[in-house]
């Protein structure tokens, strides 16, 4: 099949790229590098032996869209492209909506043109908010509370509202929960620009010796040991439930909604012990106030995806540390 992939050189997208050449798919990537470097996609050629096609542009230009459907002959799309910084949305919320729900309208409008009919869209836990209990269903009540969250719901109501209006589409929402880890290759990884914000990127700098120590967002928390809960997902895993999501629901009509998660929880102070543990690296760490806007715990269950997708998570959270810090000592400094 021919897949479009949008935002294929971040950091899901460039790993799902992998896993669907390895499944033997063309994929024609088009992103606009506002959070990514090209080097990525040259590192999926050489881990893949693979050949893709990449296109330098905006999900906004209808025109450039109006080709890339035109010249070819396009049987499926992965919409990964978005800005996903959720403290930047706070601050530039126009603009988050522009390039994601706009973004995302322009990519249906081009798809419902040329006749393409299956989309698998790169959705997020945060749609769930503070959830009211946990493990988090499917069909648990949706509710974002910052305005990159709100983007997400109102382009899973806009899949909706778009299936609901013909019959032969599939969409596919994936809600992904804590996407870390790397390729094992070491090549391939999350180069996150500036500050991370998460809590992985931010342990492998400090590990590497990029920044001095980690400040843990609260320790008072309803949970175990009074730190954060959420579910870390292994990206290699993530991308392979785009390829069974791909495989099980191509032009399966409907709005499909999968969870994507282990269904386990480990808190903060837990991935730090355990980072050290598998790396032998000291993570100096100390107790800061909560971060506004986070919840105590969050995590998924991913007994659909088994069910319905044959789908599950493989890698354990040693392994997601393990090549997390594979990654980062091969690259200090990311994609230079
Ligand atoms: P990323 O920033 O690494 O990748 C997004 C890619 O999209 C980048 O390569 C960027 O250059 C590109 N892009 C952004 N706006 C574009 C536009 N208007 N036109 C073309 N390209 C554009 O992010 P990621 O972590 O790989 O996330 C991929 C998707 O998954 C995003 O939609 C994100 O919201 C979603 N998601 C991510 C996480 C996470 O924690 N990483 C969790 C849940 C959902
Ligand atoms: C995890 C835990 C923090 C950094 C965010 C987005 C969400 C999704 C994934 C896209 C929390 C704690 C973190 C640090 C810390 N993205 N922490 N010190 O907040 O679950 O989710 O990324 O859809 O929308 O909100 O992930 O990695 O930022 O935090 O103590 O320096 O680590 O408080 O408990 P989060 P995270």
């Amino acid at each position: 099949m021919n897949i479009l992939v949008t935002g294929g050189a971040g950091y899901i997208g460039s790993h799902t790229c992998v896993e669907l050449l390895n499944a033997g798919e063309q994929v024609i990537v088009l992103d606009n590098f506002s959070n990514a470097k090209p080097e990525a996609l040259n590192r999926v050629i050489n881990i893949t032996g693979q050949q893709m096609i990449t296109i330098e542009g905006d999900i906004r230009d209808a025109a450039l869209l109006e080709t890339i459907f035109s010249q070819h002959n396009i049987d499926a799309v992965l919409h990964f492209a978005g800005l996903k910084a959720v403290g930047e949305s706070t601050m530039d919320p126009l603009n988050y909506y522009d390039n994601n729900v706009n973004g995302s309208l322009c990519l249906l409008r081009a798809m419902q043109k040329h006749g393409v009919k299956t989309l698998i869209f790169s959705s997020s836990a945060t749609v769930y908010g503070d959830p009211d209990s946990v493990p988090i269903f499917e069909s648990s009540p949706l509710r974002a509370t910052n305005p990159y969250g709100q983007t997400k719901l109102v382009i899973e109501l806009m899949c909706q509202h778009w299936v609901e209006s013909n019959s032969e589409v599939s969409v596919t929402l994936l809600r992904y929960f804590n996407p870390v880890g790397a390729h094992d290759s070491g090549t391939l990884g999350e180069d996150p620009q500036g500050v991370p914000s998460n809590l992985m990127p931010f342990i492998a700098q400090v590990a590497v010796g990029k920044r001095k120590s980690l400040s843990i967002f609260g320790d008072d928390y309803d949970t175990p040991d009074g730190t954060g809960v959420r579910d870390y997902i292994h990206v290699v895993d993530l991308a392979q439930g785009h390829v069974a999501a791909l495989k099980q629901r191509n032009e399966q009509a409907g709005c499909h909604v999968f969870n994507l998660g282990t269904g386990q929880g480990v808190s903060v102070l837990e991935m730090v012990t355990e980072f050290s543990k598998v790396t032998g690296q000291d993570i100096p760490y100390q107790i800061a106030a909560r971060r506004p806007g986070d919840i105590a715990q969050c995590y998924a269950s991913s007994q659909r995806a088994r069910l319905e997708l044959d789908w599950s998570s493989k890698r354990e959270l040693q392994q997601m540390i393990a090549d997390t810090w594979h990654w980062q000592r091969l690259n200090p400094d990311g994609y230079v």
